[in-house]
């Protein structure tokens, strides 16, 4: 979800307006995706990286996605949408880990939708925490009995139980992963929307699914039938 701060530039408005608009635009998408019948929707909001950002713009993010649970708790569990996350959560100020919490249990026994947010989150801190976690969960077998696949460590990131993506969208123009589901997106499609967050709204959403359907159409088409 690029393109908050640039947006609010081109209007000379303060970075936090494309900030608000943004968390707007995410309620307006996560309403779409349920529309759409789409089981997993991953939203990348605040990365390892932000914080380098000014601490007001770090407070005033904190302060939206705050009130973005607050207000989206009764969407989530009218809809039946179970919230997870992904990222060093324990680094988040007190009061949103707290609310996370309450959300993340409220919607626990939801299985059928699933919004997951990417909070404090990189790529590389992901493999790095499963990697703790593996040699943490095996330290006391004989490594000569266990050899190590994917599908097994995979299951120590912070995605495990959620399916790898199909598609990775980026908007604002940019054309960089920026830390995001490395492992996860090895087979994933990308589309890169020059529009800006705020105004990426359920119709460009949609556009891009149909994009990539036919995309997936023409893979299908393309290839030989297996023997
Ligand atoms: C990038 O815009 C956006 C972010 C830093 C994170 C996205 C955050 C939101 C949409 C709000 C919080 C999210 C939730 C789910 C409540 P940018 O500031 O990097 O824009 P720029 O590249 O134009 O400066």
């Amino acid at each position: 979800m690029d393109g908050n701060g640039r947006w609010a530039n081109r209007l000379g408005l303060p970075r936090n307006e494309g900030h608000k608009m943004g968390v707007q635009n995410v309620e307006k998408i996560v309403e779409k995706s349920g529309q759409l019948g789409i089981r997993y929707l991953t939203l990348y909001a605040f990365s390892a990286e932000n914080w380098k950002r000014p601490k007001e713009e770090v407070d005033a993010l904190m302060d939206l996605l705050e009130s973005f649970l607050l207000q989206q708790k009764k969407q989530l569990l009218k809809n039946k949408i179970r919230l997870h996350t992904i990222g060093r959560i324990q680094e988040l100020p007190k009061r949103v880990q707290d609310r996370l919490s309450e959300v993340k249990e409220e919607t626990a026994s939801f299985c059928q939708s699933h919004l997951i947010l990417a909070l404090n989150y990189g790529a590389r801190n992901e493999v790095i925490d499963a990697v703790e976690r593996y040699v943490a969960a095996t330290k006391n077998n004989d490594p000569t009995e266990h050899k190590l696949d994917w599908n097994t460590f995979s299951n120590y990131l912070d995605t495990a139980g959620i399916p790898d993506p199909e598609l990775v969208i980026r908007t604002s123009g940019e054309h960089r992963v920026s830390n995001f589901l490395l492992m996860q997106s090895a087979y994933s499609e990308y589309f890169f929307s020059p529009v800006c967050w705020p105004d990426f709204g359920p119709e460009l959403f949609e556009e891009a699914l149909n994009n990539y359907r036919n995309r997936e159409r023409r893979f299908r088409e393309n290839r030989r039938p297996s023997s």
